[in-house]
Protein backbone atom coordinates (compact mmCIF):
# COMPACT_ATOMS: atom_id res chain seq x y z
CA UNK A 1 0.00 0.00 0.00
CA UNK A 2 1.31 3.49 -0.96
CA UNK A 3 2.30 5.82 2.10
CA UNK A 4 -0.27 8.53 0.42
CA UNK A 5 -3.09 5.92 1.71
CA UNK A 6 -2.13 6.86 5.39
CA UNK A 7 -3.02 10.25 5.16
CA UNK A 8 -6.49 9.60 2.90
CA UNK A 9 -7.31 7.27 5.94
CA UNK A 10 -6.68 9.88 8.56
CA UNK A 11 -9.44 11.53 6.87
CA UNK A 12 -12.20 9.12 6.93
CA UNK A 13 -11.64 8.53 10.64
CA UNK A 14 -11.48 12.33 11.43
CA UNK A 15 -14.85 12.40 10.21
CA UNK A 16 -16.27 9.96 11.90
CA UNK A 17 -14.53 11.40 14.90
CA UNK A 18 -16.27 14.79 14.14
CA UNK A 19 -19.65 13.36 13.30
CA UNK A 20 -19.84 11.04 16.69
CA UNK A 21 -18.57 13.82 18.77
CA UNK A 22 -21.56 16.01 18.40
CA UNK A 23 -23.12 13.32 20.10
CA UNK A 24 -21.19 13.47 23.54
CA UNK A 25 -22.86 13.40 26.84
CA UNK A 26 -26.14 13.35 24.88
CA UNK A 27 -27.49 10.14 26.38
CA UNK A 28 -28.19 8.66 22.78
CA UNK A 29 -25.20 6.18 22.02
CA UNK A 30 -27.33 5.11 19.02
CA UNK A 31 -27.16 8.36 17.14
CA UNK A 32 -23.65 8.71 17.90
CA UNK A 33 -22.86 5.43 16.09
CA UNK A 34 -24.86 6.31 13.14
CA UNK A 35 -23.37 9.62 12.44
CA UNK A 36 -20.09 8.00 13.17
CA UNK A 37 -21.01 5.06 10.34
CA UNK A 38 -23.07 7.15 7.98
CA UNK A 39 -19.88 10.04 7.69
CA UNK A 40 -17.22 7.26 7.85
CA UNK A 41 -18.80 5.70 4.91
CA UNK A 42 -19.44 8.39 2.96
CA UNK A 43 -15.62 9.18 3.62
CA UNK A 44 -14.42 5.89 2.21
CA UNK A 45 -15.98 6.77 -0.89
CA UNK A 46 -12.78 9.57 -1.77
CA UNK A 47 -10.34 6.52 -0.80
CA UNK A 48 -8.26 5.24 -4.00
CA UNK A 49 -8.87 1.76 -2.73
CA UNK A 50 -10.50 -1.41 -3.84
CA UNK A 51 -12.03 -2.19 -0.41
CA UNK A 52 -13.77 -5.24 1.23
CA UNK A 53 -15.03 -4.37 4.72
CA UNK A 54 -13.83 -7.49 6.95
CA UNK A 55 -13.94 -6.57 10.30
CA UNK A 56 -17.32 -3.83 10.35
CA UNK A 57 -20.60 -3.31 11.65
CA UNK A 58 -22.46 -6.67 11.64
CA UNK A 59 -23.60 -8.82 8.81
CA UNK A 60 -25.25 -7.19 5.64
CA UNK A 61 -28.64 -8.30 6.83
CA UNK A 62 -28.15 -6.18 10.11
CA UNK A 63 -26.21 -3.02 8.87
CA UNK A 64 -26.73 -0.63 6.63
CA UNK A 65 -23.77 0.29 5.96
CA UNK A 66 -19.93 -1.06 6.61
CA UNK A 67 -21.09 -4.26 7.03
CA UNK A 68 -18.91 -7.33 6.58
CA UNK A 69 -18.42 -7.63 3.19
CA UNK A 70 -19.38 -4.40 1.85
CA UNK A 71 -16.81 -3.12 -1.07
CA UNK A 72 -15.75 0.62 -0.56
CA UNK A 73 -13.44 3.18 -1.80
CA UNK A 74 -13.08 4.40 -5.44
CA UNK A 75 -12.92 0.72 -6.53
CA UNK A 76 -8.87 1.09 -7.68
CA UNK A 77 -5.88 -0.94 -6.91
CA UNK A 78 -4.79 -1.58 -4.03
CA UNK A 79 -7.52 -4.57 -3.51
CA UNK A 80 -7.49 -4.10 0.73
CA UNK A 81 -8.80 -5.78 3.82
CA UNK A 82 -10.22 -2.98 6.38
CA UNK A 83 -11.22 -3.40 9.35
CA UNK A 84 -13.45 -0.37 10.86
CA UNK A 85 -15.07 0.70 14.07
CA UNK A 86 -16.57 4.27 13.16
CA UNK A 87 -17.22 4.45 16.90
CA UNK A 88 -15.72 2.19 19.82
CA UNK A 89 -17.19 3.42 22.94
CA UNK A 90 -20.75 4.08 21.93
CA UNK A 91 -21.69 3.97 25.74
CA UNK A 92 -18.36 6.24 26.73
CA UNK A 93 -19.53 8.52 23.74
CA UNK A 94 -23.15 8.83 25.37
CA UNK A 95 -22.29 9.48 29.08
CA UNK A 96 -19.21 11.96 27.81
CA UNK A 97 -16.57 9.61 29.27
CA UNK A 98 -12.91 8.91 28.37
CA UNK A 99 -11.58 6.50 25.54
CA UNK A 100 -13.74 6.70 22.80
CA UNK A 101 -11.88 6.95 19.24
CA UNK A 102 -13.13 6.32 15.80
CA UNK A 103 -10.72 3.72 14.03
CA UNK A 104 -9.72 1.65 11.17
CA UNK A 105 -6.95 -0.91 9.83
CA UNK A 106 -6.05 -2.18 6.03
CA UNK A 107 -3.88 -4.84 4.85
CA UNK A 108 -3.78 -6.47 1.17
CA UNK A 109 -6.85 -8.47 0.24
CA UNK A 110 -7.28 -12.10 2.51
CA UNK A 111 -4.71 -10.73 5.16
CA UNK A 112 -6.83 -10.06 7.96
CA UNK A 113 -8.60 -12.32 9.68
CA UNK A 114 -12.52 -12.41 9.57
CA UNK A 115 -14.10 -12.54 12.69
CA UNK A 116 -17.97 -12.30 13.60
CA UNK A 117 -19.04 -10.19 16.31
CA UNK A 118 -18.25 -11.94 19.28
CA UNK A 119 -16.28 -12.12 22.33
CA UNK A 120 -12.21 -12.50 22.31
CA UNK A 121 -9.72 -13.33 25.49
CA UNK A 122 -6.92 -11.01 24.98
CA UNK A 123 -3.25 -9.84 25.69
CA UNK A 124 -1.51 -6.92 24.32
CA UNK A 125 1.82 -5.65 24.94
CA UNK A 126 4.41 -3.18 23.73
CA UNK A 127 7.61 -4.25 21.97
CA UNK A 128 9.69 -4.54 24.89
CA UNK A 129 7.33 -7.68 25.94
CA UNK A 130 7.18 -9.07 22.34
CA UNK A 131 7.53 -12.98 22.37
CA UNK A 132 7.69 -13.15 26.55
CA UNK A 133 3.81 -13.34 27.14
CA UNK A 134 1.70 -15.93 26.84
CA UNK A 135 -2.48 -16.11 26.35
CA UNK A 136 -2.14 -19.58 27.84
CA UNK A 137 0.32 -18.90 31.29
CA UNK A 138 -0.41 -17.99 34.29
CA UNK A 139 -1.53 -14.21 34.94
CA UNK A 140 1.72 -14.39 37.48
CA UNK A 141 4.01 -15.62 35.03
CA UNK A 142 2.71 -13.18 32.15
CA UNK A 143 3.27 -10.02 34.94
CA UNK A 144 7.12 -11.39 36.02
CA UNK A 145 8.28 -11.88 32.15
CA UNK A 146 6.92 -8.19 31.54
CA UNK A 147 8.33 -6.99 34.89
CA UNK A 148 12.01 -8.53 33.91
CA UNK A 149 11.21 -7.17 29.92
CA UNK A 150 10.07 -3.36 30.70
CA UNK A 151 13.13 -3.34 33.64
CA UNK A 152 10.28 -2.94 36.40
CA UNK A 153 8.96 -3.94 39.50
CA UNK A 154 5.46 -6.21 39.38
CA UNK A 155 4.51 -3.16 41.62
CA UNK A 156 4.99 -0.81 39.02
CA UNK A 157 3.30 -3.04 35.89
CA UNK A 158 -0.18 -1.51 35.38
CA UNK A 159 -3.18 -3.62 33.63
CA UNK A 160 -5.54 -2.54 31.97
CA UNK A 161 -8.81 -4.63 32.59
CA UNK A 162 -12.84 -3.83 31.43
CA UNK A 163 -14.40 -3.59 34.26
CA UNK A 164 -16.73 -6.59 34.25
CA UNK A 165 -17.88 -9.36 36.26
CA UNK A 166 -16.12 -11.80 33.84
CA UNK A 167 -12.86 -10.53 35.34
CA UNK A 168 -13.17 -10.70 38.82
CA UNK A 169 -10.31 -14.09 39.05
CA UNK A 170 -7.80 -12.01 36.61
CA UNK A 171 -8.75 -8.64 38.96
CA UNK A 172 -8.08 -11.16 42.16
CA UNK A 173 -4.38 -12.88 40.48
CA UNK A 174 -3.25 -9.41 39.03
CA UNK A 175 -3.91 -8.20 42.57
CA UNK A 176 -2.32 -10.68 44.17
CA UNK A 177 1.06 -10.83 41.78
CA UNK A 178 0.87 -7.37 43.44
CA UNK A 179 0.68 -5.07 39.95
CA UNK A 180 -1.49 -2.05 39.41
CA UNK A 181 -4.66 -2.23 37.96
CA UNK A 182 -6.99 0.13 35.96
CA UNK A 183 -10.17 -0.72 35.34
CA UNK A 184 -12.11 0.83 32.09
CA UNK A 185 -16.07 0.48 32.03
CA UNK A 186 -15.94 0.27 28.23
CA UNK A 187 -12.87 1.08 24.84
CA UNK A 188 -10.41 -1.73 25.24
CA UNK A 189 -8.68 -0.32 22.00
CA UNK A 190 -7.15 2.45 23.07
CA UNK A 191 -5.40 0.90 26.04
CA UNK A 192 -4.64 -1.98 24.31
CA UNK A 193 -2.71 0.47 21.72
CA UNK A 194 -1.30 2.08 24.25
CA UNK A 195 0.53 -0.66 25.66
CA UNK A 196 2.93 0.02 22.79
CA UNK A 197 3.95 3.34 24.43
CA UNK A 198 6.53 4.02 27.02
CA UNK A 199 5.05 7.10 28.84
CA UNK A 200 0.85 5.95 28.26
CA UNK A 201 0.68 4.45 32.11
CA UNK A 202 -0.32 1.41 30.52
CA UNK A 203 1.74 -1.80 30.05
CA UNK A 204 -0.71 -4.74 29.52
CA UNK A 205 -4.45 -5.08 28.15
CA UNK A 206 -5.50 -8.38 29.31
CA UNK A 207 -9.55 -9.91 29.35
CA UNK A 208 -12.45 -10.42 27.71
CA UNK A 209 -13.19 -8.22 25.21
CA UNK A 210 -15.23 -7.42 21.74
CA UNK A 211 -13.55 -9.98 18.83
CA UNK A 212 -13.89 -6.98 16.31
CA UNK A 213 -11.76 -4.49 18.40
CA UNK A 214 -8.99 -7.58 19.16
CA UNK A 215 -8.50 -7.38 15.68
CA UNK A 216 -8.15 -3.97 15.10
CA UNK A 217 -6.05 -3.68 18.21
CA UNK A 218 -3.51 -6.61 16.83
CA UNK A 219 -3.15 -4.32 13.32
CA UNK A 220 -2.24 -1.58 15.29
CA UNK A 221 0.30 -3.31 17.49
CA UNK A 222 1.76 -5.05 14.01
CA UNK A 223 2.60 -1.73 13.39
CA UNK A 224 4.36 -1.23 16.66
CA UNK A 225 6.37 -3.95 17.13
CA UNK A 226 4.13 -4.97 19.62
CA UNK A 227 2.55 -8.36 20.80
CA UNK A 228 -0.97 -9.91 20.89
CA UNK A 229 -2.77 -12.84 21.33
CA UNK A 230 -6.51 -13.97 21.50
CA UNK A 231 -9.12 -16.90 21.94
CA UNK A 232 -12.77 -16.50 20.61
CA UNK A 233 -15.14 -17.26 23.12
CA UNK A 234 -18.78 -18.39 22.17
CA UNK A 235 -20.89 -17.15 25.02
CA UNK A 236 -24.22 -18.31 26.31
CA UNK A 237 -27.09 -18.62 24.01
CA UNK A 238 -25.41 -17.09 21.02
CA UNK A 239 -22.86 -19.67 21.56
CA UNK A 240 -23.79 -21.95 18.51
CA UNK A 241 -24.61 -19.58 16.34
CA UNK A 242 -21.04 -17.82 16.42
CA UNK A 243 -19.19 -21.10 16.30
CA UNK A 244 -21.41 -21.53 13.00
CA UNK A 245 -20.24 -18.21 12.11
CA UNK A 246 -16.68 -18.74 12.25
CA UNK A 247 -16.73 -21.67 10.68
CA UNK A 248 -18.86 -19.82 7.66
CA UNK A 249 -15.96 -17.27 8.00
CA UNK A 250 -13.46 -19.64 8.04
CA UNK A 251 -12.13 -20.40 11.49
CA UNK A 252 -12.18 -24.48 11.53
CA UNK A 253 -11.01 -24.75 14.70
CA UNK A 254 -12.83 -21.83 16.75
CA UNK A 255 -11.33 -22.96 20.12
CA UNK A 256 -7.69 -22.47 18.61
CA UNK A 257 -5.05 -19.44 20.07
CA UNK A 258 -4.37 -16.88 17.89
CA UNK A 259 -1.29 -14.95 17.10
CA UNK A 260 -0.94 -11.56 16.26
CA UNK A 261 0.54 -12.92 12.77
CA UNK A 262 -2.17 -15.13 12.35
CA UNK A 263 -4.65 -12.12 13.25
CA UNK A 264 -3.11 -9.95 10.66
CA UNK A 265 -1.05 -12.28 7.84
CA UNK A 266 0.46 -9.09 6.18
CA UNK A 267 3.60 -7.15 6.78
CA UNK A 268 2.28 -4.42 5.23
CA UNK A 269 -0.33 -2.78 7.67
CA UNK A 270 -1.49 0.64 7.97
CA UNK A 271 -3.60 1.87 11.12
CA UNK A 272 -5.09 5.31 12.01
CA UNK A 273 -7.26 6.29 15.03
CA UNK A 274 -9.20 9.78 15.82
CA UNK A 275 -9.57 10.38 18.75
CA UNK A 276 -13.53 11.09 19.82
CA UNK A 277 -13.06 11.91 24.07
CA UNK A 278 -9.73 11.79 25.64
CA UNK A 279 -8.14 8.55 26.12
CA UNK A 280 -5.05 6.75 26.63
CA UNK A 281 -3.65 7.68 23.14
CA UNK A 282 -5.46 10.85 21.68
CA UNK A 283 -7.30 14.35 22.55
CA UNK A 284 -10.56 13.78 21.61
CA UNK A 285 -12.19 16.92 19.47
CA UNK A 286 -12.04 20.28 21.04
CA UNK A 287 -13.94 23.17 19.31
CA UNK A 288 -13.17 26.52 18.95
CA UNK A 289 -14.87 29.43 17.25
CA UNK A 290 -16.31 27.81 13.91
CA UNK A 291 -13.31 25.36 13.97
CA UNK A 292 -13.22 22.08 15.68
CA UNK A 293 -9.78 20.40 16.41
CA UNK A 294 -8.82 16.58 16.14
CA UNK A 295 -6.08 14.35 17.23
CA UNK A 296 -5.26 11.77 14.86
CA UNK A 297 -2.64 8.44 15.25
CA UNK A 298 -1.42 7.22 11.73
CA UNK A 299 1.51 4.33 11.87
CA UNK A 300 2.19 2.10 9.31
CA UNK A 301 4.13 -0.80 9.66
CA UNK A 302 6.73 -0.94 6.36
CA UNK A 303 8.17 2.21 7.54
CA UNK A 304 7.40 1.83 11.81
CA UNK A 305 6.49 5.81 11.69
CA UNK A 306 3.74 6.86 13.86
CA UNK A 307 2.88 10.04 13.22
CA UNK A 308 0.23 12.17 15.28
CA UNK A 309 -1.71 14.65 13.64
CA UNK A 310 -3.56 17.72 14.26
CA UNK A 311 -6.12 19.22 12.13
CA UNK A 312 -7.83 22.05 12.81
CA UNK A 313 -11.06 21.67 10.68
CA UNK A 314 -12.84 25.06 9.35
CA UNK A 315 -16.93 23.12 9.47
CA UNK A 316 -18.07 26.08 7.59
CA UNK A 317 -15.61 25.24 4.33
CA UNK A 318 -15.08 21.84 3.55
CA UNK A 319 -17.07 20.37 0.36
CA UNK A 320 -17.47 17.21 2.10
CA UNK A 321 -18.64 18.71 5.37
CA UNK A 322 -21.48 19.93 3.78
CA UNK A 323 -22.52 16.76 2.68
CA UNK A 324 -26.46 16.56 4.13
CA UNK A 325 -25.79 12.85 5.30
CA UNK A 326 -22.69 14.41 7.94
CA UNK A 327 -23.61 16.65 10.44
CA UNK A 328 -20.87 17.99 11.71
CA UNK A 329 -22.11 21.43 13.09
CA UNK A 330 -23.27 22.26 16.29
CA UNK A 331 -26.15 24.14 15.07
P1 LIG B 1 -19.08 -0.50 21.52
O1 LIG B 1 -18.29 0.63 20.97
O2 LIG B 1 -19.64 -1.37 20.44
O3 LIG B 1 -20.10 -0.02 22.49
O4 LIG B 1 -18.04 -1.47 22.29
C1 LIG B 1 -17.20 -0.98 23.29
C2 LIG B 1 -16.50 -2.09 24.04
O5 LIG B 1 -16.24 -1.60 25.35
C3 LIG B 1 -15.21 -2.59 23.41
O6 LIG B 1 -14.13 -1.71 23.52
C4 LIG B 1 -15.00 -3.88 24.15
O7 LIG B 1 -14.11 -4.75 23.46
C5 LIG B 1 -16.41 -4.43 24.26
O8 LIG B 1 -17.28 -3.28 24.15
C6 LIG B 1 -16.69 -5.13 25.55
O9 LIG B 1 -17.96 -5.72 25.50
P2 LIG B 1 -18.96 -5.77 26.75
O10 LIG B 1 -19.44 -4.36 27.00
O11 LIG B 1 -20.08 -6.65 26.28
O12 LIG B 1 -18.22 -6.33 27.90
Amino acid sequence: MERELALEFARVTEAAALAAARWVGKGDKEAADDAAVTAMRVMFDTVSIDGVVVIGEGEMDEAPMLFIGERVGMGVPPEVDIAVDPLEGTNIVAKGGTGAIAVLAAAPRGTVLHAPDMYMDKIAVGPECKGRIFLDATVKENLHQAAKALHKLISEITVVILDRPRHENIIEEVRRAGARIKLINDGDVSPGVAAAYADSGVDILMGIGGAPEGVITAAALKCMGGDFQARLCPEGEEAEEEIRRCHEMGIKDVERLFTIDELIQSEDVIFVATGITDSFLLKGVRYHQRRAVTETLVMRSLSGTIRHISADHHLDKKPLFKDKRIKLRLD
